[in-house]
């Protein structure tokens, strides 16, 4: 499938965008610094902070707390590592159905509920057996990104 680029500039923090690369969702979720802070608080509660997994390997530039090049800006396959269903964004923090009451923002997989932070990283004792997939892809310059 051909690379998709896409053009960041626009993207205020705390925002997300959806575009599509083989067929696949693909977001990218511009993080503040607050939801930059929060994943050192899930990184002892998550299933695999480093990344190790292999399910969906993580590329090398990626194998860090934020999951990205650049810690703003985290990029993902949108499906679930579980069975492919779509997860929710839950950015919201604090109490919230189904969710734990120190919620400090990820993703909600509706299917079996899998819980992911704001680096895609699946908590423990979850049906995902991994993270979410980070695609590979590059910057072309501070605000163009290439997927793919
Ligand atoms: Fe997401 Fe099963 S498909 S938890």
């Amino acid at each position: 499938g051909a690379a998709v680029e896409v053009d960041i500039g626009g993207m205020k923090p705390g925002e997300k965008l959806t575009v599509e690369w083989r067929g696949k969702p693909v977001w990218i979720v511009r993080r503040t610094p607050e939801q930059l802070e929060a994943l050192k608080k899930t990184t002892p509660q998550v299933a695999d902070p480093e990344s190790k997994r292999t399910a969906y390997p993580t590329p090398e530039y990626a194998k860090n707390e934020h999951r990205s090049i650049k810690p703003e800006y985290f990029v993902a396959v949108g499906i679930c590592s579980h069975l492919g269903c779509s997860p929710s964004d839950k950015f919201q923090t604090g109490a919230q159905p189904s969710l734990p009451d120190d919620w400090t923002g990820g993703f909600l997989c509706p299917c079996h509920g899998s819980t992911f932070d704001l680096a895609g990283r699946v908590f423990k004792n979850k049906p995902a057996p991994d993270n979410l997939e980070v695609p590979p892809h590059m910057y072309l310059s501070d605000t163009k990104l290439l997927i793919g």
